[in-house]
């Protein structure tokens, strides 16, 4: 992640990255700051960045055009992510800094003085940010926040996977208390239960625990945590069909925009806003109407099993894209993997993932006779991998999101599986030469046991009229919901209908 700060103080940057996690981030070349001085770019000869504003009133603004021409030094011409840091802006949040994080380079830019000269903010700025409900003197200190709660979600810049998911704000709760030897102090002695090596208790103990303290120091948090929970309940009364909503929602991903679960209906609109998704479930045609004009101007797609909604969607703009079935795995114990040769992959990655992915054979070469020949499972596409979202920008996200894992034969990549933005599995594509030999199985059960490990219910979804994917789905286990999905696509506003 390279971070290009556009500032009036570079050197108050440069600290950010110079002292633990981030600095020893930015050592491995995992993060990486160019801090752009601003002032570097005026063309007033006593380097002036400023002036007074038109109308009157108090104060200087930051004039546009050395604002502007740091951004082009910054961006390089490339369509660039740029934040700018005000108190008018969004709330950055967990989840924003979750989003961020999948970027490959961002740009944050501070404002002076009153502001900045509204011209260049409209042609430039693509997120407003605010970090909290007060007023500094400058963006630099928010920009310093950012960079942080972004650079530790970055694979690889903490140790430990799990510790970026536990803490606190981790499905919607705050983090329990935690504690280290001695065993006693100062009278005061450790919970006995995380003495006792009983994991189950430990990790009940500490749900309660995170649940008493977030209600006494967050009722607000509490609050949304609590109708979820309710939702969840609510939606578990048909668990194959509903996994996808409820799953969203456990893993702290999914807003409810608009429900009647709690009062005992069937209808919810649920929004996960990084992923641009919507999930909608109605009770009846002329509900669906309703709620199809709640879902998000920004939902880039939406998924549904309702039939009828399809009609209605299509009126608001959106397309099917996709029939399919959703499968989903109940059982806790982990497939067995019979491929060896399988890892997560990284942007490094990218190339080889591209040539294994494309069409018409362009894979890792040489036939894979490691099966004989005997073996029957099937090897190909099983869902949306050819469909929109997911073209090469979407991969290169979902490798820096660390979310794709490779199957590799003899040193090259035979195939590709992974997890989607919102949480389905999939992406599951094997090269031409090297499939029926069992690495599309061994893929699907590899990404499995890596969503069990966070405590997920691994789900997917199976384009109609795939038989193959179909039996590989059942052989590994996974049950089948009843009824028909659909995702829709939201048309591009020039688009022809179809
Ligand atoms: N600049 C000034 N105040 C700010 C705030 N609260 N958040 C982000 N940037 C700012």
């Amino acid at each position: 992640m390279k971070f290009h700060v556009l500032t009036l103080f570079p050197e108050m940057m440069r600290c950010c990255l110079s002292y633990g996690i981030m600095g020893r981030a930015a050592e491995k070349g995992l993060i990486s700051l160019h801090a752009v001085d601003i002032r570097d770019y005026t063309q007033d000869r006593h380097g002036k960045v400023d002036d007074y504003p038109y109308g009157g009133g108090a104060g200087m603004l930051m004039q546009a055009q050395p604002v502007y021409d740091a951004y082009l030094a910054a961006s390089g011409g490339r369509a660039v992510r740029t934040v700018y840091l005000t108190p008018q802006g969004e709330r950055f949040t967990q989840q924003k800094a979750r989003e961020l994080s999948g970027e490959e380079e961002l740009v944050l830019l501070c404002g002076h003085y009153e502001g900045i000269d509204e011209r260049v903010l409209e042609d430039i700025v693509t997120d407003y940010i605010s970090i909290g409900d007060y007023v500094l003197t400058g963006g630099e200190l928010g920009a310093a926040v950012m960079m942080d709660a972004i650079a530790r979600l970055v694979p690889g810049v903490l140790g430990n996977e799990n510790s970026a998911q536990e803490e606190s704000f981790f499905n919607d709760l705050l983090e329990y208390p935690q504690y280290s030897r001695p065993e006693v102090w100062r009278g005061k002695a450790v919970p006995e239960v995380l003495l006792s090596g009983d994991h189950n208790r430990i990790a009940a103990w500490r749900l309660e625990q995170a649940r008493e303290r977030t209600a006494l120091r967050r009722p607000d948090l509490y609050g949304v945590y609590q109708a979820k929970q309710l939702a969840i309940k609510q939606l578990s009364a048909d668990k194959r069909n509903s996994i996808h909503m409820m799953e969203s929602l456990k893993r702290g991903r999914g807003e409810i925009i608009y429900t009647s679960l709690w009062s005992g209906g069937e209808d919810i609109v649920l929004y996960d806003r990084e992923a641009g998704v919507c999930m909608l479930a109605a009770e009846n045609p002329e509900k669906g109407k309703n709620m199809a004009g709640i879902v998000p101007e920004a939902a880039r797609l939406v998924l549904t099993a309702q039939p009828f909604l399809e009609d209605i969607l299509t009126e608001r703009g959106y397309r099917l894209f996709l029939r399919c079935r959703q499968v989903l795995y109940t059982q806790k114990s982990p497939l067995p993997v019979r491929h060896r040769e399988i890892r997560r992959l990284s942007l490094e990655d990218f190339e080889e993932v591209r040539l294994c992915c494309a069409a018409g054979g362009e894979g890792p070469g040489g036939a894979h006779d490691g099966c004989g020949g005997q073996c029957e499972e099937p090897g190909g596409t099983f869902d949306r991998l050819g469909g929109p979202g997911v073209d090469e920008a979407y991969l290169r996200k979902r490798l820096q999101a660390g979310a794709l894992y490779g199957a590799f034969f003899q040193g090259r990549l035979a195939g590709i599986a992974g997890i989607h933005e919102e949480g389905a599995l999939g992406l599951l594509h094997v090269a031409q030469e090297c499939r029926r030999c069992g690495i599309g199985a061994s893929l699907e059960a590899y990404v499995i046991n890596r969503m069990l490990e966070k405590g997920w219910t691994p789900y997917g979804h199976v384009e109609e009229g795939n038989e193959a994917s179909m039996k590989l789905q059942e052989k590994l286990g996974l049950y089948v919901a009843s009824k028909t999905f659909l995702w829709m696509e939201k048309k591009l506003a020039n688009e022809a209908d179809v």
